[in-house]
């Protein structure tokens, strides 16, 4: 049935399309079978983990005429970021993609034929091509940093640290190169930061990076036992941002209590801030309650005041989800507190601590002449009287003094 039909249509096709008749004779009518592309090839430019993939156009395919042979590619890649299988259609025969080349590429063409010799329905090839790469593997085992962290403070100076694996042998050098769409090679890093004599980190303030794009980072190095294990990471700088702090005011107005703060100055987008307002209040019994309210705006009134019940106050930001995926919280800023600490009449605590030391030291001197004196005495009734242990000497002065002079 399905046959007949397909062959109809093909006499159809023929009246229209004399030239191509025959191969498309071959494709609709015979085996519905595209084969996947051929010489499937990743290769690695250097740009640390952005990868070009290519391949070539099927024998079968190959053959076919021009009008007959509209073959689009659908490209499946597994993203180690998500976990999870990306697909793409293409009508070129190669594609970049960004990979962790830590873990394995591993990447599927099909051969999609679509046009008017496959009466305009898209035909798959059953089954694909597949390449799998697996990482290098090459470095001393377990000398991949550790702890890698990107801050792009204020959205102002971009900083990345790592820490060394324990495996590390001591005297070993890293390195730490960088990569985006706009550079033709990998670049090193324009100035490191030091911790313990070590490379640690890396300062970009005087190199500003593009946001909104991959930037891909490896952190490689030598040492006398050989090569370090290479470590990658790749990221958009606009999702690792942690604001400044905010400057907390605070007054009363109208029995309400007025928390009131500033955006932070600098590139910050104002509206892609969100608030963390905390609350320390102290309570009757000596507790402390901390309580965290989340706000839009910059300010923030509460209605209820007890005078008595001292609270501190702290504000701190990150940017919102719709304008980054991530972000990191803000420094908190300095406390303010209501009622303010009232100002202490009695005389500075610092002056007072100074009496007391000062009293405390004459005591003591008087002490130690007393002592001084004592002993002198004693031992001068000792050369007088026959030795004798100082407690008894002590204890019997004024029976020996008596006896002396009788
Ligand atoms: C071609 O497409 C038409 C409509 O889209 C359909 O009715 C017909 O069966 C198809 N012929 C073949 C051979 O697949
Ligand atoms: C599909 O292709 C892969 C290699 O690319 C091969 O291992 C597998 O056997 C093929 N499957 C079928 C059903 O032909
Ligand atoms: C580290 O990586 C960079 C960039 O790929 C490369 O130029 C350099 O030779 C590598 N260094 C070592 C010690 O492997």
């Amino acid at each position: 049935m399905a046959r007949k039909l397909s062959l109809t249509h093909l006499m159809l096709l023929a009246l229209t399309w004399r030239g191509t008749v025959v191969q498309c004779l071959a494709l609709t009518a015979g085996s519905p079978a595209v084969d996947p592309p051929e010489d499937l090839l990743i290769s690695d430019p250097g740009h640390l983990g952005h990868l070009d993939i290519s391949w070539s156009v099927p024998a079968a395919v190959r053959n076919l005429t021009p009008e007959c042979a509209r073959c689009v590619y659908q490209l499946e890649y597994f993203n180690t970021n998500t976990g999870s299988w990306s697909a793409v259609r293409t009508a070129r025969r190669s594609y970049r993609a960004q990979f962790d080349l830590m873990k394995d590429v591993r990447v599927r063409v099909y051969t999609l034929l679509d046009g008017p010799c496959t009466n305009s329905t898209v035909i798959k090839s059953q089954n694909y091509t597949e390449v799998v790469r697996r990482p290098a593997g090459t470095g001393v085992v377990g000398t991949e940093v550790q702890d890698f962290l990107c801050v792009y403070q204020n959205m102002k100076h971009l900083e990345c640290r790592w820490r060394r694996s324990l495996k590390t042998p001591a005297d070993s050098l890293q390195s730490f190169y960088f990569w985006h769409r706009e550079l033709d090679h990998a670049e090193e890093c324009p100035k490191y930061i030091m911790l313990g004599g070590v490379r640690s980190g890396c300062d970009f303030t005087d190199k500003p990076l593009p946001d909104f794009t991959d930037i891909n980072f490896c952190v490689n190095g030598s040492s006398p036992d050989g090569l370090l294990r290479p470590s990658f990471f790749s990221l958009q700088i606009q999702n690792h941002v942690k604001p400044e702090p905010a400057q907390l005011h605070l007054h009363v107005e109208a029995d309400q209590l007025q928390l009131q703060w500033e955006r932070p100055a600098g590139r910050v987008p104002g509206h892609c801030l969100d608030w963390e307002v905390e609350q320390n209040q102290e309570g009757p019994d000596g507790k402390m309650k901390s309580e965290k309210v989340n706000v839009q705006q910059t300010s923030f009134a509460l209605t209820s005041v007890h005078d008595k019940d001292r609270s501190c106050f702290r504000v701190r930001s990150k940017l919102s989800r719709y304008c980054a995926d991530r972000s990191f919280w803000s420094e908190w800023s300095q406390p303010a507190c209501y009622p303010e600490e009232e100002a202490v009449p009695e005389p500075e605590p610092d002056l007072v601590l100074v009496y007391v030391y000062v009293a405390i030291a004459i005591i003591a001197m008087l002490v130690v002449l007393l002592c001084v004196g004592l002993v002198l005495k004693v031992r001068r009734s000792r050369k007088t009287k026959k030795p004798d242990s100082l407690l008894t000497t002590l204890f019997a002065r004024n029976s020996a003094v008596v006896a002396t002079e009788a």
